[in-house]
């Protein structure tokens, strides 16, 4: 258990000794640090089942408190706010316990097993800023819940079933009619696809113009992405040999931003379950024609606003988006049996999920008990306020977004590090790291601006600085060791920094609740900046390696190794790599 649970514990045990019905009190740092570092407002609500006033009530629990050698500096402010302070025994005690290990400082959140449908890179295409978002956010979360004892499954969820399938393949016939695949009698013999991931970059921007400009060509196009995902033997054996082309490229990224998955499924893998999905659909009575589509009604009686009918199958015979994503239910639910499934999806999609959530929920795809949660995104802008856009409007890769970053941390890059391949490795690195916790730092769903060169910076909110940081708590430590310290006694604080650190330390686990529950690193994000922040003050305070105070000195080094180490188990939760120096 937590430090501060088990102290809100002691603390419910003590209010219900006094007779009050209390189930749970809740300690938050106070918004009066001048008055105590801690405040508890459980006196309010116990006022009105009690019928007396909030004061009374702090003053009877303040005096039980000061009974309590934890405390210290209890204090009542204003109606009956309770503030109150921890003796240096207690941070002393806080620190011996994290320093054992910092896990035992976390709490578990109930045991479930969440599926988290993230990433979404679309076979053939560029990965795209808004795909950036979803990878970060997604594998934050995953670790989170890991972290906090979640069962989980991450599911990059391809979109592989669209247009694009029919352009490229179109587009493919052109260029290489005589690939047996395209032989009226193809039967399944292998061949060697003749492009490279460059040519393939290339294929499906100029495809996709084409069909574009020409109706006959977009009219191919889709006849072919029909067949496709009717398994045509020939279409699907070549868009089976691109995507695994396509895949190699994807991954290269998703490995640069630290995001893995453990399952590699898209959009065609949930075509198997489609039939049976649809007859359980009609046989429910749940289907209706309009207008020559399949659709369903889900509408609520509570629905303020519009909710137009899903549609399953579209005039042409074709299945679209909603009928893949409710396919991809039915079949993860026959499969895993989840607790929770949660979408990583740019905010834009809101009204696609709603509609596919509905119609799982009233269908009994998914049971009453079972959450789906669409866990929106804001977009990353350009300096115009717009969706980040090339110069000439076109969509804007990843690539190429990571490399206007890159080129800002490796001005900053430490001179010293001369091996070409070593700058451009950690170069590399630093960048991800900004990139990455400048997209945490807002709440998930705001809007925010991409500044290559203030993400970038050492100073500040940034990825780099928290790297800085990180690294110079390793060195120091090492350091220690060399000079022949293996662990440190903790037996000594000498000022407020000191303390604040390991106060800060001891709410990290309502912040990881926070985030799991908002499915938000923003607070994450701010926490690592306010501990590092904290700590920096502290190492310009003392100088910790050569202090002659043994006592002070071990504590200090402790503090740092365990301010370490939460950084680093706090980075490794937002999937930022902490380079061996920079
Ligand atoms: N491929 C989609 C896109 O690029 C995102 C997929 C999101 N996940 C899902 N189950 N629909 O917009």
């Amino acid at each position: 258990m937590s430090i501060i649970k088990d102290v809100e514990k002691e603390l419910t045990t003590i209010i219900q000794t006094l007779g009050y019905k209390i189930e749970k009190v809740t300690l938050q740092p106070s918004g009066r640090p001048d008055l105590g570092e801690f405040q508890i407002n459980d006196a309010f609500p116990l006022a009105k089942e009690n019928h007396c006033s909030p004061r009374e009530i702090a003053e009877k629990i303040t005096q039980e408190l000061k009974k309590e050698k934890k405390f210290k500096n209890i204090n009542i402010a204003g109606a009956g706010f309770i503030n109150l302070s921890f003796s240096e025994k207690f941070y002393l005690d806080s620190l011996k316990k994290l320093s054992k290990d910092i896990q035992s400082n976390i709490d578990k959140e109930p045991k479930k097993k969440i599926i988290i449908d993230y990433g979404g890179a679309n076979v053939a295409k560029i990965l795209h800023v808004g795909h950036l978002r979803s990878a970060n956010i997604g594998e934050a979360l995953k670790r989170l819940a890991k972290l906090l004892g979640g069962e989980v499954i991450g599911d990059v969820h391809l979109g592989d079933s669209g247009l694009q399938a029919g352009m490229v393949i179109s587009e493919m016939k052109e260029r290489y009619p005589n690939l047996p695949c395209f032989k009226e009698n193809y039967q399944k013999e292998d061949f060697h696809l003749p492009i490279t991931s460059e040519d393939l970059s290339i294929i499906y921007p100029e495809a996709s113009k084409k069909a574009k400009e020409n109706e006959e060509k977009m009219e191919e196009a889709r006849k072919i992405t029909a067949l496709i995902q009717k398994k045509h033997l020939g279409y699907t054996t070549l868009w089976n040999k691109i995507k695994d082309l396509s895949i190699i490229e994807i991954k290269k990224i998703y490995e640069d931003l630290n995001t893995s998955f453990d399952l590699w499924e898209g959009e065609l893998d949930s075509f198997q379950y489609i039939p049976e999905m649809l007859n359980d659909l009609r046989d429910k009575n749940l289907l209706q024609q309009s207008e020559g589509a399949t659709v369903m009604d889900i509408k609520e009686e509570s629905d303020k606003k519009e909710m137009p009918p899903i549609i399953l199958i579209k005039s042409n015979g074709a299945y679209i988006y909603e009928t893949t994503d409710l396919a991809t239910i039915y079949g993860r639910v026959k499969r895993f049996s989840p607790d929770e499934i949660w979408y990583v999806v740019d905010s834009r999609q809101e009204l696609h999920f709603e509609q596919v959530f509905r119609a799982a929920k009233k269908s009994e795809i998914v049971s009453k008990n079972t959450k789906l949660e669409f866990i929106g995104f804001g977009t990353m802008n350009g300096l115009d306020g717009k969706p980040f856009k090339t110069r000439d409007g076109g969509v804007m890769s990843l690539s190429f977004l990571i490399s206007l970053v890159n080129k800002e941390t490796r001005k900053r890059l430490n001179p010293m590090i001369t091996d070409k391949k070593e700058q451009e490795e950690i170069s590399k690195m630093i960048a991800i790291s900004a990139v990455k916790y400048a997209d945490f730092l807002p709440y998930r769903t705001t809007d925010y601006i991409f500044e290559p060169s203030k993400f970038a910076d050492l100073e500040g909110k940034t990825g780099p600085y928290l790297l800085y940081s990180t690294i110079r708590m390793k060195s120091l430590l090492k350091k220690s060791e060399k000079m022949g310290y293996q662990s440190y006694k903790i037996s000594k604080l000498k000022n407020e920094t000191d303390k604040e650190i390991i106060q800060i330390l001891i709410t990290l686990p309502k912040i990881l609740k926070k985030s799991y529950e908002f499915k938000s690193l923003n607070d994450i994000a701010e926490f690592l900046y306010k501990l590092t922040n904290t700590y920096n003050k502290f190492y310009s305070e003392h100088h910790i390696l050569t202090c002659e105070d043994e006592n002070l000195k071990t504590t200090w080094l402790s503090l740092t190794e365990v301010v370490y180490q939460t950084n680093l188990l706090l980075l490794d939760i937002l999937g930022i790599r902490v380079p061996e120096k920079m």
